[in-house]
C-alpha cells in the first residue's frame, strides 16, 4: 500500500480536467528470433570452499531466458551488480554459463564457438587503446590482428562512427565519447551481425550520449546491425531500444516495448478522480472492477491494471456520480525501475 500512496502522492499536483485517452500496448512480435538466450546461470564460486565445497558463491545470473530479434535494439537495465556485464560476457564467450545455452541464428555459442563469434562485434567496459598512438594506428593494428582489413574498409568505418576528422591525432587525446565511438569502430570492423555494447554511454556528456546514440540507430538502420548494449541511463533505454530487459538480482523480472513504456510503462496507472461522492464512488469502482482505491479529500485514486479507463468513467456517471475531473497518471520510468528492480 505503500507504494501505491507514493504513486498517489506523486498523482496530485497535475490533476487536470481532462482525461487522457486509453491507451494498450501493442503485443510485439519478434519477426524472426535470432539471440536466443536459455535459461542461462551462472554462480561465481569464490565465496565457496574448494575443500568443503560449502559457501553460497554469488549468482550472477539466475535462469535468464531472452529472445531477440534480428535487427533489434535491445537495452539490458538493471541497478549495480545485477548481472548486466555477465549477461553480456556470456554471449561473448567471456563467461562460460553453469548451464543454459546461448544460439546466434542457430549456432550455438560453445558447439560453433568460430562461426558464432565471428557474426559478433562487442565492446565490454572501458575500451583500451595505445594512447600516444592516433586512432588510425590503433584501429590498424586491431585490424591487423584479427587477420588485417583493406585500408578502403578502416576508411568505411572511422566515417560511420564520425572519427574521420581526428583519426590522425593520438588517442590520449581524444574525448569520452570518442574513445567510445573508436572502441565501437573496432567492435564493428569485421561487420558483425550482433553488436554488443556494455554501458556504451556510460560518462558521457550530453553531446557524446547523442552521438553514441545515432551511431547505434544508424548501424542498426543502414547496416541491419543488430544491438544488445547495457545502461543506466533510463531516459537513454526508453529514446532508443526497441525493448528493454530489467534484470535485478541476476534475474530478469520483466521485458517491455518502447511502446509499453511509453504507454505509461506498462499496463498501471494511477486516477486521480475528483467528484461529489469520493467514497461511494470507490466502492464501486473497488467492486465492479476489483481495483485498489483511496480517498483523500475529494479525490478518489485509483491503481488501474490493464485499461478500463473509460469503463471506470462510465460506471461514475451511469451511477449518478458527477465527476468534475478524470486525470490518469502514468508512472515515470524511475517509478517503474524501481519497481521492477527492488
Ligand atoms: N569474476 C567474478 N568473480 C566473482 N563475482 C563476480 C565476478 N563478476 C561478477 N561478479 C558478481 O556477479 C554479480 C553481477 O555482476 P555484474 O558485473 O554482471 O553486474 P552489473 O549489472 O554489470 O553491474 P554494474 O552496473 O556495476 O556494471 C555481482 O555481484 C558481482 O560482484
Ligand atoms: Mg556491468
Amino acid at each position: 500500500m505503500e507504494e501505491f500512496s507514493e504513486l498517489v502522492k506523486a498523482a496530485q499536483p497535475e490533476v487536470r480536467s481532462e482525461a487522457k485517452p486509453e491507451t494498450k500496448a501493442e503485443n510485439y512480435e519478434i519477426k524472426e528470433p535470432y539471440l536466443s538466450i536459455k535459461h542461462v546461470s551462472k554462480v561465481f564460486r569464490k565465496g565457496i570452499s574448494r575443500l568443503t565445497k560449502k559457501g553460497d558463491g554469488i549468482t550472477a545470473l539466475d535462469d535468464v531466458s531472452l529472445d531477440i530479434g534480428k535487427g533489434e535494439i535491445f537495452g539490458i537495465l538493471g541497478p549495480n551488480g545485477a548481472g548486466k556485464s555477465t549477461l553480456i560476457k556470456a554471449v561473448t564467450g567471456l563467461v562460460v554459463p553453469d548451464s543454459g545455452e546461448v544460439k546466434l541464428g542457430g549456432l550455438d555459442c560453445k558447439k560453433d564457438k568460430e562461426a558464432f563469434m565471428a557474426k559478433i562485434g562487442a565492446q565490454i567496459e572501458t575500451p583500451v587503446f595505445f594512447n600516444k598512438r592516433t586512432g588510425w594506428w590503433n584501429l590498424n593494428y586491431l585490424a591487423r590482428l584479427q587477420g588485417g582489413l583493406p585500408e578502403q574498409r578502416i576508411r568505411d568505418i572511422v566515417d560511420i562512427v564520425g572519427l574521420t576528422d581526428r583519426i590522425n591525432t593520438r588517442v590520449g587525446t581524444y574525448s569520452m565519447g570518442m574513445r567510445q565511438r573508436l572502441g565501437i569502430a573496432q567492435a564493428i570492423m569485421h561487420k558483425p551481425e550482433l553488436l554488443i555494447l556494455d554501458e556504451p554511454i556510460n560518462g558521457l556528456d550530453p553531446d557524446g550520449i547523442v552521438q553514441v546514440r545515432e551511431l547505434i540507430r544508424k548501424l542498426r538502420d543502414e547496416y541491419g546491425t543488430t544491438v544488445l548494449f547495457s545502461s543506466h541511463i533510463l531516459g537513454e533505454m526508453q529514446t532508443l531500444c526497441d525493448r528493454v530487459a530489467f534484470i535485478a538480482r541476476g534475474r530478469l523480472v520483466a521485458v517491455k516495448t518502447k511502446k509499453e513504456i511509453e504507454q505509461g510503462l506498462g499496463d498501471t496507472s494511477i486516477l486521480a478522480i475528483v467528484c461529489d461522492e469520493p467514497n461511494r464512488a470507490g466502492a464501486l469502482v473497488g467492486e465492479k472492477f476489483g481495483f485498489r482505491t483511496k480517498v483523500q479529500g475529494t479525490t478518489l485514486y485509483v491503481e488501474v491494471k490493464g485499461g478500463n479507463i473509460a469503463e471506470i468513467n462510465k460506471t461514475l456517471i451511469e451511477n449518478g456520480i458527477s465527476v468534475m475531473s478524470f486525470n490518469v497518471k502514468t508512472r515515470t520510468l524511475e517509478e517503474m525501475y524501481k519497481e521492477l528492480t527492488k
